[in-house]
């Protein structure tokens, strides 16, 4: 397959950038030209950010897998799509071709359509990283289904709430998950969430790790008997449902700074292109590379780099079931030689933690099939970056550090490999499309460079954020609310003395902790169920490893006589409300916290506390009770 809108040069990406910005609706166009369509649309572009409304290539008609399978069945059909590597080295790998996995993707399409789905409705996906996850997500877009897929190690209470605010009446889940030395009983969870979702009117089980499972009648059917009804039909194709460009593709709930997660709406056209015009231009992919992103599908990583981006760019793309440490810290560089895997695309919290093993690891690895190697989802420090270089890349596979959201779709600001310069811990420059502002407290842009603001983008693009789920007053809120006429980011960033940016971390209330985006008030939320607890304030803090830990100040309300028990308990609490991701790193009970008189938290104090500052914390006159500063930093947990 030939990529017409691949740049092969700094002075093509100049061109293609400086095109995107004065005619944005031809170079657009122009690429979507590319893609397969069941009807030509009639406008390329509709947009104001004040409702916001974003709309591109409206009244076009496709089906996104036609764009990721049909079309590649004449020229590739034998060529490995889905190439998968199971958590058990032992155990074989599959390899699902182009046919096979249109084949696979049809005859599940049925099985979603025999048990009842229809177009529009939203089906929940909890599974474990086998091929099958990837199955069910096609399937649901071949019938017009919007899939929702729920990280595996989300609790029940998590699931739930995903689960209301959806409105899903479908699950397609397995027995349970293989992670490293762990077996996950994802069905047990579901069914723990499902106490409180009776509108769920049917989930589908793939059997994985044959853990025990309880069925309930009516509800709860196996995917294998499934399949073999469609197969005693003589598995008929299923005709891909033709979508109408701006009907929404999936929902994937990701955390802010308050309440509960928001389910981030995509569209079918806007967000097929942006995910493969990236993947493309990026990691400069060529015609039977191997693509590897070590990412789990239920973050947006998975979705966009491991499903959609390489199927549609007709791509063999990897997924791995397992952890970067086990059995051991050589498991990515077994899998790199084994299938001589060309472009690694990991996140910086898996580098950090495999530095800490030593070289010893990458010893006996050639590593010589890698051409490109990719970081996403935090600030890469130097360190990291030069180890990922210089010993995974032997320095002649260049980084690129791709920075993007899960609204954003797809990558947005990052250097193109072999193309546009690198420089370690920058994500760089933005890609075709992407017009990043740099902007002050009160919103006034801050041009020039050697400059650091908030990071907002002027203009849209074909991948960003619809709506939220259900709630578009959020949406406007969140992200269009804060400076006008921006799509405001979230995040913090510098731009040097070239103009490149660098990622400098959350500005809001949000934490990322190993790669995972949390929100500080979650968390709280999760602690304050515990029933001692009376009150909490969460921050992150730097950790060597994971990026960000979370440090949690807690008042309890009575006597604590054993503080590492009930430090477990809370911890517990937190998994049992959010999940394991979620788990404090540090409680430190406290008889107060630092609030002003109208009763806000300053968090600003208890980062720096947390952070190990204990002499500039600022001004504390306007506090209510600047004596408890004191006795939280009497008590600061090492
Ligand atoms: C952070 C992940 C620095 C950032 C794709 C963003 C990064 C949040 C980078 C989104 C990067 C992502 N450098 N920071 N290259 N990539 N981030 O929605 O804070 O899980 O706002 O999407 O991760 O996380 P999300």
């Amino acid at each position: 397959m030939q990529y017409p809108y691949q740049i092969d040069s700094a002075e093509a990406y100049q061109k293609a950038w400086q095109k995107s910005v004065e005619e944005p609706e031809q170079f657009w166009s122009d690429i979507a030209g590319e893609f397969v369509w069941k009807k030509q649309w009639d406008k390329v572009l509709d947009w104001n950010f004040r409702e916001p409304k974003i709309s591109w290539f409206a009244g076009g008609r496709l089906n996104i897998t036609e764009n990721c399978l049909d079309r590649h069945l004449e020229e590739r059909g034998d060529q490995p799509a889905i190439i998968w590597e199971p958590n058990d080295p032992a155990e074989h790998h599959r390899i699902l071709t182009y046919r096979q996995l249109y084949h696979k993707v049809n005859q599940f399409a049925h099985v979603l359509l025999n048990n009842g789905v229809q177009r529009g409705d939203r089906v929940c996906i909890y599974m474990g990283m086998v091929p099958e996850l990837a199955i069910a997500v096609l399937a649901c877009a071949r019938i017009g289904a919007i899939h929702s897929v729920i990280f595996g190690g989300f609790s029940a209470q998590s699931i739930a709430d995903r689960l209301q605010d959806a409105q899903a009446r479908f699950i397609v889940t397995c027995d349970g998950a293989f992670r490293g030395g762990k077996d996950i009983p994802l069905k047990d969870v579901i069914d723990d969430a499902l106490v409180t979702c009776p509108f769920v009117e049917r989930v589908i089980v793939l059997t994985r790790t044959r853990t025990p499972v309880s069925m309930i009648k009516g509800r709860d059917v196996w995917w294998e008997e499934e399949i073999h009804r469609v197969e005693t039909m003589g598995n008929p194709p299923v005709p891909a449902v033709e979508m109408d460009a701006e009907d929404p593709l999936f929902i994937l709930y990701t955390s802010g700074s308050t309440g509960k997660p928001k389910g981030v709406v995509h569209t079918v056209a806007g967000y097929m292109i942006w995910t493969t015009y990236t993947f493309v231009n990026v990691f400069q992919y060529q015609p039977e590379d191997i693509h590897f992103c070590t990412a789990d599908i239920g973050w947006i990583t998975g979705h966009s780099y491991i499903i959609y981006g390489p199927l549609a760019a007709g791509a063999t793309t990897l997924m791995f079931e397992g952890i970067p440490t086990w059995p051991d810290a050589g498991r990515f560089w077994d899998i790199v030689d084994k299938y001589r895997v060309n472009m690694l695309y990991t996140a910086p919290t898996a580098i950090r933690s495999l530095m800490s093993f030593g070289l010893g690891p990458l010893q006996d690895h050639k590593l010589d099939s890698l051409k490109v190697l990719g970081t996403v989802g935090e600030p890469i420090n130097e360190e990291a970056w030069h180890w990922y270089h210089d010993h995974v890349g032997k320095r002649k596979c260049p980084v690129v550090d791709t920075w993007w959201q899960t609204e954003t779709g797809g990558i947005m600001i990052s250097n193109m490999a072999g193309i546009t310069p690198e420089k370690p811990s920058y994500a760089t420059l933005p890609l075709p499309g992407v017009q990043p502002v740099l902007v002050d407290e009160n919103g006034q842009e801050i041009t020039g460079n050697e400059v650091s603001g908030n990071l907002c983008i002027r203009f849209p693009w074909p991948g960003m954020i619809r709506t939220t789920y259900g709630d578009h007053e959020r949406c406007r809120q969140n992200y269009f609310a804060t400076y006008d006429d921006l799509y405001f980011t979230g995040d913090g960033c510098y731009r040097d003395e070239n103009g490149m940016y660098r990622i400098t971390g959350r500005v809001d209330d949000v934490l990322n902790v190993s790669g995972h985006r949390i929100g500080t008030a979650e968390v709280e939320n999760a602690i304050n169920m515990h029933n001692g607890v009376v009150e909490s304030a969460v921050v992150g803090y730097p950790h060597d490893i994971k990026g960000q830990g979370i440090y949690a100040y807690v008042i309890f309300s009575h006597e604590i006589s054993e503080a590492d028990l009930t430090r477990r308990d809370i911890a517990h609490t937190v998994s049992r409300i959010i999940g394991p991701i979620a788990k404090p790193d540090k409680i430190q009970f406290v008889p107060g916290l630092p609030k002003t008189r109208s009763g806000k938290i300053m968090r600003r104090i208890l980062r720096k506390i947390a952070e190990g500052e204990t002499t500039s914390l600022g001004d504390t006159s306007t506090l209510l009770d600047p004596g408890i500063v004191q006795h939280i930093l009497e008590g600061k947990i090492h």
